[in-house]
């Protein structure tokens, strides 16, 4: 039976969620279209949905197989993007029922019942994907609607390139294909190089797998108010095709992989000024990662000249080895939010985005090295036992250490995205902290 499958691999747990809860107290994320993250009392009032949303996710939903089988029948009654949705929901219906019929089924209610309860009620057609978290409104129900693929799901649309940024954020081991598409003739607003504008109407993707099995495809979009928007496509078992998940999925395919809620995204990527995290010059100052010609770096964007401000030649790091590998990690996984320009710096002050001008001078000089090496903890709420953020030869006394390595603890970092501590990060900030 489903039901039973699907218990089988839930997480004893709901600790992620508990954290989410967390996070979204301490910075509620903005819609994208904000300048400045909401503060926790407003975003209450304004998502109150969303915080319901998560807030009921997981934990108590044990109820998720009628959930899950009920959004994928019911789907099956109504037409276009429901239906669709319900084609994929039998294959997909273990994947309703692992996450409690919150997501399956919620989506098919349009994401107004996250209890699972209520799936079959809703399975609304096209409704799916435009009711719920408002945020998605916008966003295809079908990732073959968003001009990834071709209709055979395999080739690339139109105008889609690949792209790799050198240091990647940490997954649990998932693995990751990322995809750009900009608007014929445009380019991109490079005139601050260490934050780059994008066109109206870019679309970006990622997608995960997770012991290989294909899992999840993510898309924001810069639509034409200027505004970004964000969901996740969980893909259907004979990956012909994924289904837009605002609600998140929890254990996603039988894998341990979380797919997030539309809202999640924003945490992360509501950071920076204009949302995308991992395309950038730092980010793409690199030898091509594939053979694929379509592969955009820094370097073939400066030739195909798609860059407003095009710099001379890609900057590289004047740095040893250590120190690139190790401020790269953190500039990937933790300076999303810690950097001058996120809601979790102006909390902290703490900065781990390396900028453009740090690369050419020492390590010592450069703004990250400044900001971290042999300073006192700002955050005394929930902190570590660690006094200093690096504190010199002494990991067991330097808090991105602690906070890195103790998951479960209410301190943890990052507090969203991950469950594994990833052993080559741990070990890169071990060594990197010994000999300094
Ligand atoms: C824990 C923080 C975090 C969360 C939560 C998160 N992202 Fe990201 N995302 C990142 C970072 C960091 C990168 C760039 C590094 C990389 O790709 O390895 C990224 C990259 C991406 C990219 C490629 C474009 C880019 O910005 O580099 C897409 C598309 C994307 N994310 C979509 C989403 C969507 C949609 C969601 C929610 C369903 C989401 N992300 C949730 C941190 C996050
Ligand atoms: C999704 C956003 C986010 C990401 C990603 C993130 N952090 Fe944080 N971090 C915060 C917030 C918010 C706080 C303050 C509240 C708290 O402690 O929970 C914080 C606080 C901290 C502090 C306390 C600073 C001080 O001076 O006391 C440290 C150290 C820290 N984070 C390290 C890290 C490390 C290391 C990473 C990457 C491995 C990371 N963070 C990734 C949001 C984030």
């Amino acid at each position: 039976m489903q039901v039973s499958i699907a218990m089988s691999v839930r997480k004893p747990m709901c600790t992620a969620n508990r954290r989410a809860v967390r996070v979204k107290r301490i910075y509620a994320p903005a819609p994208m279209s904000w300048s400045k993250p909401r503060h926790f009392d407003s975003f209450k009032v304004l998502s109150g949905v969303s915080l319901g949303l998560v807030l009921s996710w997981g934990c108590g939903t044990s109820d998720g197989g009628p959930g899950g089988s009920g959004g994928a029948s019911s789907g099956g009654d109504s037409t276009s993007a429901g239906g669709a949705a319900s084609s994929g929901g039998a294959p997909s219906g273990g994947a309703g029922n692992e996450s409690g019929g919150a997501t399956t089924g919620g989506a098919a209610s349009g994401g107004s019942d996250p209890s699972g309860t209520g799936g079959g009620s809703g399975g609304g057609g096209s409704k799916a994907c435009n009711e719920g978290t408002k945020l998605t409104t916008r966003l295809p129900c079908l990732l073959s609607e968003t001009g990834l693929f071709e209709a055979d799901m395999v080739t690339l649309g139109e105008g889609v390139h690949p792209f790799e940024p050198q240091f990647k954020l940490w997954t649990d081991s998932a693995e990751k294909r990322r995809w750009i598409q900009l608007p014929p003739n445009t380019k991109i607003d490079t005139s601050d190089m260490d934050y780059w504008s994008f066109p109206v109407g870019t679309k970006v993707w990622k997608e995960f797998s997770r012991d290989g099995v294909r899992v999840e495809t993510r898309l924001i979009e810069k639509q034409k108010s200027g505004s970004w928007y964000t969901v996740a496509y969980h893909w259907q078992e004979d990956l012909k095709e994924a289904i837009a998940v605002p609600d998140g999925l929890e254990n996603a395919s039988g894998t341990p992989h979380d797919v997030p809620d539309a809202d999640a995204c924003l945490t992360c990527h509501s950071q920076q000024p204009d949302k995308v995290l991992g395309f950038s010059a730092i980010q793409l100052s690199h030898a091509p990662a594939t053979d694929d010609p379509l592969e955009w770096t820094l370097e073939r964007l400066i030739t195909l000249d798609l860059l407003t401000e095009p710099p001379a030649a890609p900057p590289s790091f004047s740095w040893d080895e250590l120190d690139r590998d190790m401020f790269g990690y953190l500039h990937a996984n933790c300076g999303t939010c810690h950097n001058p320009k996120g809601s979790a710096n102006s909390q902290t002050g703490l900065d781990m985005w390396l900028k453009i001008a740090d690369l050419s001078a020492p390590v010592t000089e450069s703004s990250v090295y400044k900001n971290l090496y042999n300073v006192n903890i700002q955050w005394l709420d929930d902190a570590p036992p660690a006094e200093k953020r690096v504190a010199p030869g002494d990991f067991e006394n330097s808090a991105i250490y602690q906070r890195f390595v103790n998951k479960e603890a209410d301190f943890a970092m990052p507090p969203l995205g991950t469950e594994v501590v990833d052993p080559d990060g741990e070990r890169l900030m071990k060594e990197w902290i010994a000999a300094h």
